[in-house]
């Protein structure tokens, strides 16, 4: 043996050259594994808007074969020069990769773009990570399993910046069938972690869609405050410090004050902030921008909530209390 590894080093690279020809042969010998193996490290991304964009480009960066599409040919030039292939009609991107990136305005798009290549759908798996219902998204599954397609849906929980740079807070909540996640997570890592919802295809569009809520609702609270401040000619950066100390308040309002647990259990504990004082702080929060000839839409919205929880009887309850009116609401 060591004649031939070490005295006769030709001898030495030919039995190794033999040793990696059978294995190959053996793993390329089938057509279906050679072809497996040829995709596993393509995908098209459908959509090049600001997050479409930034998909793509985690996908070069990690030594991907990336395919292209998008309505607006020019928002793939910068992806092309990194290498992507652009592809002028839908079909042909969809042929040459087994997994799909969605990444679109919303669900009806998601229509319009993918019905002229229902053809080419047949043993593709789709991942769309455009925002939709989890409705819309259940509706999605039942259309592309009529041709051929998996489906995994997506909520993505990170901003363009942040795609593929492995922040420790950004995530991706998946849904969908857990064979089919098992087998593309890694693929789906190199965008953001990924935290996987369950079998039921509607839920990762449920956590999204409760996440973003928060998030429309905050910065909707905090531009409304801004706004109070600048009607009297003072300059919104004059609050600036005060809404850095309710903010920095906040992690205690949701980890301390057992918000989950209220609503879990139906207690609403009004001890110290009952609900019938914080609608009369949320009328004056209310005629404070409209005296200030503001739109009062919102804090008015929340006045309304607050009086109608009072009305059925939760006056000494807490603020939770609300959800018995927000789930009769949506009953
Ligand atoms: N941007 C973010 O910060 C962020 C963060 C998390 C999640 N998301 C989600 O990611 C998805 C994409 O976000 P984005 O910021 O890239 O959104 P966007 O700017 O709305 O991009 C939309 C994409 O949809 C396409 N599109 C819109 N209308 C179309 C139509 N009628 N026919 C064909 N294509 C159409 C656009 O094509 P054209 O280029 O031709 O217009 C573009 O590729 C959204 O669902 C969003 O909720 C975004």
């Amino acid at each position: 043996m060591n004649r031939i590894f070490y005295a006769d080093p030709g001898g030495y690279y030919f039995h190794i050259g033999i040793i990696f020809s059978v294995i190959l042969f053996g793993f390329f010998k089938s057509e279906v594994c050679f072809s497996k193996f040829m995709m596993m490290n393509r995908v098209t991304v459908i959509g090049l808007g600001p997050m479409g964009q930034s998909i793509a480009k985690s996908y070069l960066a990690k030594g991907y074969e990336v395919h292209l599409w998008n309505r607006t040919r020019s928002k793939a030039d910068d992806l092309v020069q990194s290498g992507g292939i652009f592809h002028s009609h839908i079909s042909a991107a969809i042929n040459e990769s087994e997994l799909i990136i969605v990444s679109l305005t919303n669900y009806d798009i998601f229509y319009v773009v993918l019905h002229e290549s229902t053809e080419n759908l047949q043993g593709k798996v789709v991942v769309n990570l455009s925002s939709g219902t989890p409705e819309e998204v259940r509706k999605a599954k039942d259309w592309l399993e009529l041709f051929g397609a998996g489906f995994l849906s997506g909520g993505i929980m990170v901003p363009p910046p942040l795609v593929g740079k492995k922040d420790p807070n950004s995530y991706t909540f998946y849904s969908g069938d857990k064979a089919v996640f098992d087998r593309y997570q890694s693929h789906l890592e190199v965008l953001s972690r990924t935290d996987y919802k369950g079998d039921e295809i509607g839920l990762a569009m449920l956590f999204y869609q409760a996440s973003l809520n928060v998030l429309y609702a905050s910065i909707t609270g905090i531009v409304q405050s801004y706004a109070i401040i600048k009607s009297a000619n003072i300059d919104a950066k004059a609050f600036e410090p005060y809404m850095q100390g309710f903010l920095n308040f906040l992690p205690y309002l949701v980890q301390d004050a057992n918000i989950p647990e209220e609503i879990d259990t139906k207690t609403y504990d009004g001890s110290q902030q009952s609900l019938k004082m914080m609608l009369a702080g949320a009328k004056h929060v209310t005629e404070t921008s409209r005296e200030a000839h503001l739109d009062y839409s919102v804090p008015e919205s929340i006045e309304k909530l607050f009086q109608e929880t009072v009305n059925s009887g939760f006056g000494e309850n807490g603020t939770t209390s609300i959800v018995e009116t927000i789930r009769r609401t949506n009953a």
